[in-house]
Protein backbone atom coordinates (compact mmCIF):
# COMPACT_ATOMS: atom_id res chain seq x y z
CA UNK A 1 0.00 0.00 0.00
CA UNK A 2 1.33 3.44 -1.04
CA UNK A 3 -0.49 5.03 1.81
CA UNK A 4 1.58 3.02 4.64
CA UNK A 5 5.35 3.89 2.39
CA UNK A 6 4.19 7.82 3.04
CA UNK A 7 3.28 7.55 6.63
CA UNK A 8 6.38 5.93 7.47
CA UNK A 9 8.95 8.66 7.58
CA UNK A 10 6.59 10.94 9.59
CA UNK A 11 6.08 7.84 11.82
CA UNK A 12 9.81 7.73 12.29
CA UNK A 13 9.96 11.21 12.94
CA UNK A 14 7.53 10.94 15.55
CA UNK A 15 9.46 8.04 17.33
CA UNK A 16 12.86 10.07 16.96
CA UNK A 17 10.94 12.91 18.68
CA UNK A 18 9.26 10.34 21.59
CA UNK A 19 12.62 8.96 21.77
CA UNK A 20 14.16 12.82 22.30
CA UNK A 21 11.65 13.57 25.15
CA UNK A 22 12.19 10.32 27.00
CA UNK A 23 15.91 11.05 26.73
CA UNK A 24 15.44 14.37 27.86
CA UNK A 25 13.25 14.09 30.58
CA UNK A 26 15.59 10.69 31.65
CA UNK A 27 18.96 12.22 31.42
CA UNK A 28 20.26 14.11 34.37
CA UNK A 29 23.73 15.51 35.11
CA UNK A 30 25.96 14.80 37.91
CA UNK A 31 26.52 17.49 40.35
CA UNK A 32 30.13 18.05 40.99
CA UNK A 33 31.69 16.35 44.44
CA UNK A 34 32.64 18.83 46.96
CA UNK A 35 35.12 18.82 49.31
CA UNK A 36 33.46 17.64 53.10
CA UNK A 37 32.75 21.02 54.45
CA UNK A 38 34.32 21.77 58.04
CA UNK A 39 31.16 21.43 60.49
CA UNK A 40 32.43 24.83 61.91
CA UNK A 41 31.62 26.50 58.77
CA UNK A 42 28.07 26.26 59.76
CA UNK A 43 26.49 28.92 61.80
CA UNK A 44 25.11 27.80 64.82
CA UNK A 45 21.67 29.32 64.65
CA UNK A 46 21.11 27.82 61.30
CA UNK A 47 21.71 24.37 62.85
CA UNK A 48 19.57 24.58 65.28
CA UNK A 49 17.04 25.83 63.24
CA UNK A 50 17.78 22.87 61.05
CA UNK A 51 17.11 20.53 63.99
CA UNK A 52 13.69 21.60 63.69
CA UNK A 53 13.12 21.15 60.41
CA UNK A 54 14.14 17.67 60.09
CA UNK A 55 12.16 17.08 63.08
CA UNK A 56 9.44 18.10 61.09
CA UNK A 57 10.35 16.48 58.22
CA UNK A 58 10.71 12.91 59.80
CA UNK A 59 13.92 12.78 58.48
CA UNK A 60 15.08 10.24 61.29
CA UNK A 61 12.15 8.27 60.82
CA UNK A 62 13.14 7.05 58.03
CA UNK A 63 16.58 7.05 57.53
CA UNK A 64 17.56 5.24 60.94
CA UNK A 65 17.67 1.22 60.94
CA UNK A 66 16.11 -0.50 63.67
CA UNK A 67 19.44 -0.35 66.14
CA UNK A 68 20.71 1.38 63.26
CA UNK A 69 23.08 4.56 63.79
CA UNK A 70 20.83 8.08 63.45
CA UNK A 71 20.46 9.21 59.62
CA UNK A 72 22.72 6.58 58.46
CA UNK A 73 20.04 4.93 56.57
CA UNK A 74 18.95 1.10 55.55
CA UNK A 75 15.75 0.90 57.22
CA UNK A 76 13.78 -1.24 54.68
CA UNK A 77 10.13 -0.05 52.81
CA UNK A 78 7.94 -2.32 51.83
CA UNK A 79 6.40 -0.97 49.28
CA UNK A 80 3.52 -2.29 46.67
CA UNK A 81 6.49 -2.50 44.51
CA UNK A 82 9.03 -4.75 46.82
CA UNK A 83 11.35 -3.83 49.11
CA UNK A 84 13.01 -0.52 49.21
CA UNK A 85 16.25 1.03 51.44
CA UNK A 86 17.02 4.52 52.96
CA UNK A 87 20.22 5.75 51.81
CA UNK A 88 22.60 7.05 54.19
CA UNK A 89 22.53 10.80 54.79
CA UNK A 90 25.33 11.43 57.37
CA UNK A 91 28.15 13.07 55.80
CA UNK A 92 30.31 10.62 55.36
CA UNK A 93 32.12 11.40 52.05
CA UNK A 94 31.90 7.72 50.61
CA UNK A 95 28.18 6.17 52.06
CA UNK A 96 26.56 9.18 52.67
CA UNK A 97 26.67 12.60 51.70
CA UNK A 98 29.64 14.53 52.59
CA UNK A 99 30.68 15.23 49.18
CA UNK A 100 27.23 17.09 48.34
CA UNK A 101 26.78 20.78 47.53
CA UNK A 102 24.09 22.31 49.17
CA UNK A 103 22.72 22.59 45.55
CA UNK A 104 22.84 18.96 45.26
CA UNK A 105 20.92 18.41 48.48
CA UNK A 106 18.34 21.42 47.21
CA UNK A 107 18.27 18.99 43.61
CA UNK A 108 17.27 16.10 45.93
CA UNK A 109 14.75 17.65 47.95
CA UNK A 110 12.89 19.65 45.29
CA UNK A 111 13.08 17.12 42.29
CA UNK A 112 14.15 13.85 43.39
CA UNK A 113 17.59 13.25 41.72
CA UNK A 114 20.44 11.69 43.85
CA UNK A 115 24.05 13.83 43.29
CA UNK A 116 25.59 12.14 40.90
CA UNK A 117 22.55 12.47 38.86
CA UNK A 118 20.11 9.32 39.57
CA UNK A 119 16.43 9.60 40.05
CA UNK A 120 15.43 8.95 43.75
CA UNK A 121 12.33 6.58 44.00
CA UNK A 122 9.24 8.71 45.52
CA UNK A 123 9.19 6.43 48.74
CA UNK A 124 11.44 9.11 49.68
CA UNK A 125 8.60 12.36 49.66
CA UNK A 126 10.22 14.74 47.65
CA UNK A 127 6.76 15.85 45.47
CA UNK A 128 6.00 17.17 49.32
CA UNK A 129 9.80 18.65 50.29
CA UNK A 130 9.92 20.48 47.26
CA UNK A 131 7.12 23.14 48.47
CA UNK A 132 10.03 23.81 51.44
CA UNK A 133 11.47 27.03 51.70
CA UNK A 134 15.06 27.89 50.53
CA UNK A 135 15.75 28.61 54.17
CA UNK A 136 13.99 25.27 55.89
CA UNK A 137 16.07 23.79 52.58
CA UNK A 138 19.34 25.06 53.79
CA UNK A 139 19.28 24.90 57.33
CA UNK A 140 18.15 20.61 56.99
CA UNK A 141 21.36 20.90 54.95
CA UNK A 142 23.27 22.21 57.74
CA UNK A 143 22.07 20.30 60.30
CA UNK A 144 22.31 16.96 58.40
CA UNK A 145 26.40 18.29 57.19
CA UNK A 146 27.13 18.69 61.40
CA UNK A 147 26.58 15.07 61.96
CA UNK A 148 29.09 12.56 63.21
CA UNK A 149 29.92 10.71 59.52
CA UNK A 150 28.93 7.05 60.01
CA UNK A 151 30.35 4.91 57.09
CA UNK A 152 27.43 2.65 56.37
CA UNK A 153 26.06 0.99 52.80
CA UNK A 154 22.18 0.87 52.08
CA UNK A 155 21.17 -3.12 51.40
CA UNK A 156 20.30 -3.37 47.19
CA UNK A 157 16.62 -2.83 46.85
CA UNK A 158 14.25 -5.32 45.63
CA UNK A 159 11.71 -4.11 43.26
CA UNK A 160 9.89 -5.66 40.23
CA UNK A 161 10.43 -5.22 37.05
CA UNK A 162 10.62 -3.07 35.35
CA UNK A 163 10.69 -0.44 38.50
CA UNK A 164 14.30 -1.84 38.80
CA UNK A 165 14.98 0.66 36.34
CA UNK A 166 15.09 4.30 38.37
CA UNK A 167 14.79 6.37 35.32
CA UNK A 168 11.15 4.99 34.81
CA UNK A 169 10.39 7.50 37.67
CA UNK A 170 11.29 10.72 35.43
CA UNK A 171 7.74 9.72 33.94
CA UNK A 172 6.18 9.12 37.09
CA UNK A 173 7.39 12.80 38.22
CA UNK A 174 5.50 13.97 34.85
CA UNK A 175 2.54 13.17 36.36
CA UNK A 176 3.12 13.53 40.08
CA UNK A 177 5.59 16.23 40.48
CA UNK A 178 4.78 20.06 40.66
CA UNK A 179 8.52 21.40 41.83
CA UNK A 180 8.65 24.57 43.97
CA UNK A 181 6.45 25.90 47.23
CA UNK A 182 3.13 27.10 46.65
CA UNK A 183 1.22 30.38 45.41
CA UNK A 184 0.86 32.65 48.44
CA UNK A 185 -3.10 33.17 48.79
CA UNK A 186 -3.60 36.91 49.70
CA UNK A 187 -6.98 35.94 51.90
CA UNK A 188 -4.95 33.89 54.08
CA UNK A 189 -3.42 34.90 57.16
CA UNK A 190 0.51 33.79 57.65
CA UNK A 191 -0.27 31.19 60.19
CA UNK A 192 -2.73 29.85 57.73
CA UNK A 193 0.30 29.91 55.08
CA UNK A 194 3.00 28.33 57.53
CA UNK A 195 0.80 25.83 58.47
CA UNK A 196 0.20 24.59 54.65
CA UNK A 197 3.73 25.26 53.94
CA UNK A 198 4.41 22.39 56.95
CA UNK A 199 1.33 19.68 56.36
CA UNK A 200 2.00 19.76 52.33
CA UNK A 201 5.81 20.37 52.70
CA UNK A 202 7.68 18.90 55.60
CA UNK A 203 5.26 17.18 57.52
CA UNK A 204 3.62 14.86 54.05
CA UNK A 205 1.03 14.23 56.14
CA UNK A 206 -0.63 13.28 52.79
CA UNK A 207 1.67 10.86 52.04
CA UNK A 208 0.00 8.21 54.41
CA UNK A 209 -3.61 10.43 54.48
CA UNK A 210 -4.46 10.19 50.97
CA UNK A 211 -5.49 7.25 48.87
CA UNK A 212 -2.67 5.13 46.52
CA UNK A 213 -3.61 4.84 42.81
CA UNK A 214 -2.45 1.93 41.10
CA UNK A 215 1.06 3.47 40.41
CA UNK A 216 1.98 4.43 43.59
CA UNK A 217 0.87 8.27 43.42
CA UNK A 218 -1.43 10.45 45.44
CA UNK A 219 -5.04 10.03 43.51
CA UNK A 220 -5.78 13.50 41.94
CA UNK A 221 -8.78 14.98 43.87
CA UNK A 222 -8.81 13.12 46.89
CA UNK A 223 -5.97 14.74 48.83
CA UNK A 224 -6.56 13.98 53.04
CA UNK A 225 -9.37 11.42 52.37
CA UNK A 226 -7.81 8.80 54.08
CA UNK A 227 -5.07 6.22 53.10
CA UNK A 228 -3.89 2.81 54.26
CA UNK A 229 -0.51 2.25 55.54
CA UNK A 230 1.47 -0.81 56.79
CA UNK A 231 -2.27 -2.18 57.40
CA UNK A 232 -3.37 0.46 59.41
CA UNK A 233 -5.75 3.17 58.51
CA UNK A 234 -4.86 6.46 58.25
CA UNK A 235 -8.25 8.26 58.84
CA UNK A 236 -9.52 10.97 56.50
CA UNK A 237 -8.01 14.37 57.66
CA UNK A 238 -11.02 16.65 56.36
CA UNK A 239 -13.72 15.76 58.23
CA UNK A 240 -11.82 15.63 62.15
CA UNK A 241 -14.41 18.53 62.57
CA UNK A 242 -17.52 16.45 61.66
CA UNK A 243 -16.72 12.96 62.07
CA UNK A 244 -18.36 10.50 64.63
CA UNK A 245 -16.12 12.28 67.66
CA UNK A 246 -15.82 15.54 66.15
CA UNK A 247 -12.67 17.71 66.65
CA UNK A 248 -11.58 21.19 67.83
CA UNK A 249 -8.69 22.95 66.02
CA UNK A 250 -6.89 23.22 69.78
CA UNK A 251 -7.60 19.64 70.54
CA UNK A 252 -5.53 18.40 66.92
CA UNK A 253 -2.31 20.79 68.12
CA UNK A 254 -2.30 19.23 71.40
CA UNK A 255 -2.57 15.49 69.34
CA UNK A 256 -0.19 16.79 67.42
CA UNK A 257 2.50 17.54 69.66
CA UNK A 258 1.67 14.96 72.37
CA UNK A 259 0.49 12.16 70.98
CA UNK A 260 -2.56 12.10 72.97
CA UNK A 261 -5.82 13.44 72.64
CA UNK A 262 -8.45 12.61 75.89
CA UNK A 263 -11.52 12.94 73.31
CA UNK A 264 -10.01 10.51 70.59
CA UNK A 265 -7.62 7.89 71.10
CA UNK A 266 -3.32 7.83 71.28
CA UNK A 267 -1.18 7.99 68.00
CA UNK A 268 -0.57 4.84 67.37
CA UNK A 269 1.40 2.38 64.20
CA UNK A 270 2.85 4.90 61.65
CA UNK A 271 1.36 7.66 63.40
CA UNK A 272 3.13 7.29 66.69
CA UNK A 273 6.93 8.80 65.64
CA UNK A 274 4.97 11.33 63.71
CA UNK A 275 3.94 12.80 66.99
CA UNK A 276 7.19 11.74 68.69
CA UNK A 277 8.87 13.98 66.18
CA UNK A 278 6.87 16.55 66.56
CA UNK A 279 6.83 16.78 70.21
CA UNK A 280 10.27 18.48 69.35
CA UNK A 281 9.03 21.45 67.77
CA UNK A 282 7.43 24.69 68.73
CA UNK A 283 3.64 24.79 69.39
CA UNK A 284 3.55 28.39 66.87
CA UNK A 285 4.50 24.66 64.49
CA UNK A 286 1.45 22.62 65.53
CA UNK A 287 -0.67 25.50 65.84
CA UNK A 288 -0.20 26.90 62.39
CA UNK A 289 -1.12 23.06 60.69
CA UNK A 290 -3.83 22.62 62.77
CA UNK A 291 -5.43 26.08 61.29
CA UNK A 292 -4.59 24.94 57.95
CA UNK A 293 -6.10 21.23 58.22
CA UNK A 294 -9.23 23.00 59.32
CA UNK A 295 -9.41 25.47 56.93
CA UNK A 296 -10.05 22.18 54.57
CA UNK A 297 -12.85 20.81 56.58
CA UNK A 298 -16.00 19.24 54.86
CA UNK A 299 -19.31 18.63 56.00
CA UNK A 300 -20.23 14.86 56.42
CA UNK A 301 -21.61 13.26 53.12
CA UNK A 302 -25.41 13.41 53.23
CA UNK A 303 -26.65 10.32 54.96
CA UNK A 304 -27.60 7.52 52.71
CA UNK A 305 -30.88 6.11 53.42
CA UNK A 306 -30.26 2.38 55.05
CA UNK A 307 -33.06 0.64 54.67
CA UNK A 308 -32.40 -1.79 57.43
CA UNK A 309 -29.47 -1.38 59.88
CA UNK A 310 -27.62 -4.01 60.43
CA UNK A 311 -27.65 -5.35 63.99
CA UNK A 312 -24.71 -6.67 66.48
CA UNK A 313 -23.89 -10.66 66.59
CA UNK A 314 -24.94 -10.68 70.18
CA UNK A 315 -23.31 -14.20 70.43
CA UNK A 316 -19.92 -12.45 69.68
CA UNK A 317 -20.54 -9.97 71.20
CA UNK A 318 -21.01 -11.84 74.26
CA UNK A 319 -17.86 -13.54 73.87
CA UNK A 320 -15.94 -10.52 73.24
CA UNK A 321 -17.15 -9.25 76.96
CA UNK A 322 -16.17 -11.93 78.46
CA UNK A 323 -12.57 -11.71 76.92
CA UNK A 324 -12.53 -8.05 77.80
CA UNK A 325 -13.09 -8.52 81.35
CA UNK A 326 -10.15 -11.14 81.65
CA UNK A 327 -7.69 -9.30 79.20
CA UNK A 328 -8.58 -5.93 78.85
CA UNK A 329 -10.57 -4.55 81.62
CA UNK A 330 -7.53 -4.05 84.22
CA UNK A 331 -6.69 -0.90 82.15
CA UNK A 332 -9.62 -0.01 80.55
CA UNK A 333 -12.86 -1.13 82.15
CA UNK A 334 -14.80 1.70 83.92
CA UNK A 335 -12.98 1.22 87.36
CA UNK A 336 -9.60 0.45 86.37
CA UNK A 337 -6.59 2.54 88.09
CA UNK A 338 -5.35 3.52 84.72
CA UNK A 339 -8.68 4.96 83.66
CA UNK A 340 -8.04 8.34 85.57
CA UNK A 341 -4.22 8.55 85.28
CA UNK A 342 -2.65 11.47 83.39
CA UNK A 343 -5.23 12.61 80.11
CA UNK A 344 -5.41 9.30 79.11
CA UNK A 345 -8.47 8.62 76.57
CA UNK A 346 -11.28 6.48 77.13
CA UNK A 347 -12.79 3.85 74.53
CA UNK A 348 -15.88 5.46 74.59
CA UNK A 349 -14.72 8.39 72.35
CA UNK A 350 -11.61 6.19 70.52
CA UNK A 351 -11.27 7.19 66.37
CA UNK A 352 -10.30 3.55 66.03
CA UNK A 353 -13.93 2.17 67.47
CA UNK A 354 -15.77 4.91 65.44
CA UNK A 355 -13.98 4.21 62.21
CA UNK A 356 -15.57 2.94 59.42
CA UNK A 357 -13.37 0.03 59.13
CA UNK A 358 -12.37 -2.01 62.19
CA UNK A 359 -8.47 -2.04 60.61
CA UNK A 360 -6.50 0.21 63.32
CA UNK A 361 -8.74 -1.35 66.64
CA UNK A 362 -7.51 -4.78 65.19
CA UNK A 363 -4.09 -3.53 64.45
CA UNK A 364 -4.32 -1.82 68.08
CA UNK A 365 -5.19 -5.50 69.40
CA UNK A 366 -2.03 -6.95 67.33
CA UNK A 367 0.60 -4.56 68.15
CA UNK A 368 -0.78 -2.67 71.43
CA UNK A 369 1.25 0.41 72.50
CA UNK A 370 5.43 -0.64 72.74
CA UNK A 371 6.73 -0.03 76.09
CA UNK A 372 8.86 3.27 76.22
CA UNK A 373 10.20 2.88 79.52
CA UNK A 374 8.88 3.64 83.32
CA UNK A 375 7.94 7.61 82.34
CA UNK A 376 5.62 6.72 79.57
CA UNK A 377 2.18 6.95 80.67
CA UNK A 378 1.31 4.56 77.38
CA UNK A 379 1.41 0.89 77.33
CA UNK A 380 -0.33 -1.80 76.01
CA UNK A 381 0.86 -5.33 75.53
CA UNK A 382 0.28 -6.86 72.22
CA UNK A 383 -2.04 -9.72 71.53
CA UNK A 384 -1.49 -10.97 67.90
CA UNK A 385 0.60 -13.82 69.15
CA UNK A 386 -2.08 -14.55 72.41
CA UNK A 387 -5.38 -14.67 70.59
CA UNK A 388 -6.81 -16.34 67.59
CA UNK A 389 -8.57 -14.25 64.44
CA UNK A 390 -12.11 -15.81 66.10
CA UNK A 391 -11.44 -14.08 69.74
CA UNK A 392 -9.66 -10.64 68.07
CA UNK A 393 -13.11 -10.78 66.20
CA UNK A 394 -15.37 -10.83 69.16
CA UNK A 395 -13.27 -8.68 70.63
CA UNK A 396 -14.16 -5.80 67.81
CA UNK A 397 -17.74 -7.06 67.84
CA UNK A 398 -17.79 -6.15 72.07
CA UNK A 399 -15.96 -2.99 71.14
CA UNK A 400 -17.94 -1.38 68.80
CA UNK A 401 -21.49 -2.38 70.03
CA UNK A 402 -20.23 -1.22 73.69
CA UNK A 403 -17.86 2.12 72.92
CA UNK A 404 -19.80 3.28 70.12
CA UNK A 405 -23.80 4.00 68.79
CA UNK A 406 -22.45 3.14 64.97
CA UNK A 407 -23.65 -0.49 63.41
CA UNK A 408 -21.58 -2.93 63.88
CA UNK A 409 -18.46 -3.72 61.44
CA UNK A 410 -18.88 -5.85 58.90
CA UNK A 411 -17.43 -9.24 58.31
CA UNK A 412 -14.96 -8.60 61.15
CA UNK A 413 -13.31 -12.05 61.73
CA UNK A 414 -12.49 -12.05 57.69
CA UNK A 415 -10.44 -8.26 58.16
CA UNK A 416 -8.69 -10.22 61.16
CA UNK A 417 -7.42 -13.16 59.25
CA UNK A 418 -6.52 -10.52 55.88
CA UNK A 419 -4.31 -8.24 58.68
CA UNK A 420 -3.05 -10.82 60.18
CA UNK A 421 -2.22 -12.37 56.99
CA UNK A 422 -0.24 -9.09 56.34
CA UNK A 423 -2.31 -8.29 53.67
CA UNK A 424 -2.00 -4.81 53.97
CA UNK A 425 -3.32 -3.62 50.96
CA UNK A 426 -6.66 -5.10 51.97
C1 LIG B 1 9.05 8.08 54.16
C2 LIG B 1 10.46 7.83 54.30
C3 LIG B 1 11.45 8.97 54.14
C4 LIG B 1 11.44 10.18 54.79
C5 LIG B 1 10.43 10.68 55.81
C6 LIG B 1 12.64 10.85 54.36
N1 LIG B 1 13.34 10.11 53.46
FE1 LIG B 1 15.06 10.63 52.52
N2 LIG B 1 14.96 8.93 51.43
C7 LIG B 1 14.09 7.88 51.64
C8 LIG B 1 14.44 6.77 50.77
C9 LIG B 1 13.74 5.43 50.69
C10 LIG B 1 15.56 7.20 50.01
C11 LIG B 1 16.28 6.42 48.95
C12 LIG B 1 15.55 6.55 47.64
C13 LIG B 1 16.23 5.81 46.53
O1 LIG B 1 17.23 5.11 46.77
O2 LIG B 1 15.78 5.95 45.40
C14 LIG B 1 15.85 8.56 50.45
C15 LIG B 1 16.86 9.34 49.92
C16 LIG B 1 17.22 10.60 50.39
C17 LIG B 1 18.30 11.40 49.85
C18 LIG B 1 19.19 11.02 48.67
C19 LIG B 1 20.44 10.36 49.17
C20 LIG B 1 21.29 9.79 48.08
O3 LIG B 1 22.37 9.29 48.40
O4 LIG B 1 20.88 9.80 46.92
C21 LIG B 1 18.37 12.55 50.60
C22 LIG B 1 19.33 13.71 50.42
C23 LIG B 1 17.33 12.45 51.59
N3 LIG B 1 16.64 11.26 51.44
C24 LIG B 1 17.09 13.41 52.56
C25 LIG B 1 16.01 13.39 53.43
C26 LIG B 1 15.68 14.47 54.34
C27 LIG B 1 16.50 15.73 54.53
C28 LIG B 1 14.52 14.11 54.95
C29 LIG B 1 13.69 14.92 55.95
C30 LIG B 1 13.33 16.27 55.56
C31 LIG B 1 14.14 12.80 54.44
N4 LIG B 1 15.07 12.39 53.51
C32 LIG B 1 13.00 12.10 54.82
C33 LIG B 1 13.03 7.87 52.50
C34 LIG B 1 12.65 8.94 53.31
C1 LIG C 1 -1.70 -2.59 80.38
C2 LIG C 1 -2.88 -1.83 80.07
C3 LIG C 1 -3.71 -2.22 78.86
C4 LIG C 1 -4.30 -3.43 78.58
C5 LIG C 1 -4.22 -4.73 79.36
C6 LIG C 1 -5.06 -3.25 77.36
N1 LIG C 1 -4.91 -1.96 76.91
FE1 LIG C 1 -5.78 -1.17 75.27
N2 LIG C 1 -4.78 0.57 75.57
C7 LIG C 1 -3.94 0.83 76.64
C8 LIG C 1 -3.33 2.13 76.43
C9 LIG C 1 -2.36 2.81 77.39
C10 LIG C 1 -3.82 2.63 75.20
C11 LIG C 1 -3.42 3.94 74.49
C12 LIG C 1 -4.04 5.10 75.13
C13 LIG C 1 -5.50 5.06 74.94
O1 LIG C 1 -5.96 5.15 73.81
O2 LIG C 1 -6.23 4.92 75.93
C14 LIG C 1 -4.75 1.64 74.71
C15 LIG C 1 -5.51 1.78 73.55
C16 LIG C 1 -6.45 0.88 73.09
C17 LIG C 1 -7.29 1.08 71.93
C18 LIG C 1 -7.26 2.28 71.00
C19 LIG C 1 -7.92 3.47 71.61
C20 LIG C 1 -7.55 4.67 70.77
O3 LIG C 1 -8.31 5.02 69.88
O4 LIG C 1 -6.49 5.22 71.00
C21 LIG C 1 -8.07 -0.04 71.80
C22 LIG C 1 -9.12 -0.29 70.73
C23 LIG C 1 -7.71 -0.93 72.88
N3 LIG C 1 -6.73 -0.34 73.64
C24 LIG C 1 -8.28 -2.17 73.11
C25 LIG C 1 -7.82 -3.07 74.06
C26 LIG C 1 -8.32 -4.42 74.17
C27 LIG C 1 -9.42 -5.01 73.33
C28 LIG C 1 -7.60 -5.00 75.17
C29 LIG C 1 -7.70 -6.43 75.65
C30 LIG C 1 -7.52 -7.46 74.64
C31 LIG C 1 -6.68 -4.01 75.69
N4 LIG C 1 -6.83 -2.86 74.98
C32 LIG C 1 -5.80 -4.23 76.73
C33 LIG C 1 -3.69 0.01 77.70
C34 LIG C 1 -4.09 -1.30 77.80
C1 LIG D 1 3.68 7.47 58.08
C2 LIG D 1 2.29 7.69 57.86
C3 LIG D 1 1.66 8.94 58.47
C4 LIG D 1 2.07 10.24 58.35
C5 LIG D 1 3.30 10.78 57.63
C6 LIG D 1 1.10 11.03 59.05
N1 LIG D 1 0.12 10.24 59.58
FE1 LIG D 1 -1.44 10.84 60.76
N2 LIG D 1 -2.01 8.92 61.06
C7 LIG D 1 -1.44 7.82 60.46
C8 LIG D 1 -2.13 6.61 60.91
C9 LIG D 1 -1.82 5.18 60.47
C10 LIG D 1 -3.13 7.03 61.81
C11 LIG D 1 -4.13 6.12 62.56
C12 LIG D 1 -3.53 5.52 63.80
C13 LIG D 1 -3.73 6.41 64.98
O1 LIG D 1 -4.86 6.89 65.20
O2 LIG D 1 -2.75 6.65 65.67
C14 LIG D 1 -3.02 8.49 61.89
C15 LIG D 1 -3.82 9.29 62.70
C16 LIG D 1 -3.85 10.67 62.62
C17 LIG D 1 -4.80 11.50 63.31
C18 LIG D 1 -5.92 11.01 64.23
C19 LIG D 1 -7.18 10.94 63.44
C20 LIG D 1 -8.34 10.39 64.20
O3 LIG D 1 -9.44 10.48 63.66
O4 LIG D 1 -8.15 9.86 65.32
C21 LIG D 1 -4.53 12.81 62.98
C22 LIG D 1 -5.27 14.04 63.44
C23 LIG D 1 -3.39 12.78 62.10
N3 LIG D 1 -2.99 11.46 61.89
C24 LIG D 1 -2.81 13.92 61.54
C25 LIG D 1 -1.61 13.89 60.80
C26 LIG D 1 -0.90 15.08 60.37
C27 LIG D 1 -1.34 16.51 60.60
C28 LIG D 1 0.21 14.66 59.72
C29 LIG D 1 1.33 15.49 59.12
C30 LIG D 1 2.07 16.29 60.05
C31 LIG D 1 0.20 13.20 59.73
N4 LIG D 1 -0.93 12.77 60.39
C32 LIG D 1 1.17 12.41 59.16
C33 LIG D 1 -0.36 7.82 59.58
C34 LIG D 1 0.42 8.94 59.25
Amino acid sequence: MKLRYRWAPMLAVAGAVVAGVALYLMWEQAIAPIKPPAPSSFDGQLTLHGARVVALGDCAVCHTARDGKPYAGGLPLSTPFGTLYSTNITPDPDTGIGTWSLEAFTRAMRRGISRDGHQLYPAFPYIHYTRMSDADIAAAYAYLMRRDPVVAKAPPNDLVFPLNFRSLVAFWNVLFLRTGPETPDSSRSAQWHRGRELVNGLGHCAACHTPLNLIGGETWGKAFEGGVIDGWEAPPLMRLAHGPVPWTEAQLATYLRTGISSAHGAAAGPMLPVTQELATVPQADVEAMATYLFSLQQPPPADSAIASLPVADQAAVQRGSVLFAGACASCHGDKAPMQSIGDRPGLATSSAIHAATPRNAIRMMFEGVPWQGEQALHYMPAFEDAMDDAQIGDLAAYLRATYSRLPPWDAVTQAVADLRKGDAAK
